[in-house]
């Protein structure tokens, strides 16, 4: 699969955190440092507060504006949730779907995902779709079982050419937000085993194709061994992207 050049993209999801004038002071400082990557996409996901003061500084430059959940209906009598046509209307270019502390905390399913990815692909945004095993999947040897129940029942229903639009974020749940890194070999595992999940349902040209980011405790200090596995296409950085600095270090890792 070595053949294929997939580019990389580095993505921050700020979950629930920066007022306005906090997302303001982020781009101010971080678009400067980053100005001269050409290599590979970089996006930011601050919460839907802030998606408007992103768009308007992210206008221009090489940097793409995510948001970080939607509701798979268009509009309608439901309090609260945003669709794919607003994030879309608001000047979002990706929406991150299925993210561990949704499915978490908020109940979101295999099916829901499903949607939700349709949604956006339908509203012409790039959906970024989470998959990850729990600390007990992994101690029970349960790893690759829940990655393909996830991967069977959210991305992987989509028409071959849904799939061909969207990226994969590979997120163990026991790396996120707790400092404890995957091991890069770790990593790489499950990235192969998600495209061997992709191969099986879609093609091998479809497995060569697709972008699988890590996310779980990517820092700057970690980044490098993570950029060296060829399966890891990215990082989805979650604590170390709401700082500038940190994040465009892990931008700018080589
Ligand atoms: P941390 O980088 O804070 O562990 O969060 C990862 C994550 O959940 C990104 O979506």
């Amino acid at each position: 699969m070595s053949e294929c050049k997939r580019r990389r993209m580095i993505a921050g999801n700020w979950k629930m955190y920066k007022s306005q004038a906090e997302t303001r002071a982020f781009f101010e400082a971080f678009l400067p440092l980053v100005a001269d990557v050409t290599d590979l996409d970089i996006v930011v996901a601050p919460p839907y507060t802030s998606l408007g003061v992103a768009v308007d500084l992210a206008d221009g430059t090489n940097v793409g504006v995510s948001a970080q959940n939607l509701d798979w209906r268009k509009e309608g009598a439901f309090t609260g949730e945003v669709s794919a046509v607003m994030l879309k209307d608001a000047g979002c270019q990706y929406v991150i779907i299925g993210h561990s502390e949704r499915r978490q905390y908020f109940g979101e399913t295999d099916s829901g995902v499903a949607q939700k990815t349709k949604a956006a692909l339908d509203a012409g945004l790039t959906p970024i779709v989470c998959v990850g095993e729990l600390l007990q999947d992994r101690e029970q040897g349960r790893t690759e079982a829940v990655l393909s129940q996830q991967f069977i029942g959210g991305p992987g229903s989509l028409t071959a050419d849904e799939f061909s639009r969207i990226l994969i974020a590979y997120e163990p749940v026991w790396a996120i937000g707790t400092g404890k890194v995957a091991t890069p070999e770790i990593a790489a595992a499950a990235h192969r085993f998600l495209r061997q999940c992709v191969a099986e349902q879609y093609s091998a040209e479809h497995a060569a194709a697709v972008r699988i980011l890590y996310g779980g405790s990517v820092k700057p200090e970690n980044i490098q061994g993570l950029r060296a596995q060829e399966d890891l296409d990215g990082a989805l950085v979650g604590g170390a992207s709401l700082d500038a600095k940190s994040f465009a270090d892990i931008v700018k890792c080589k």
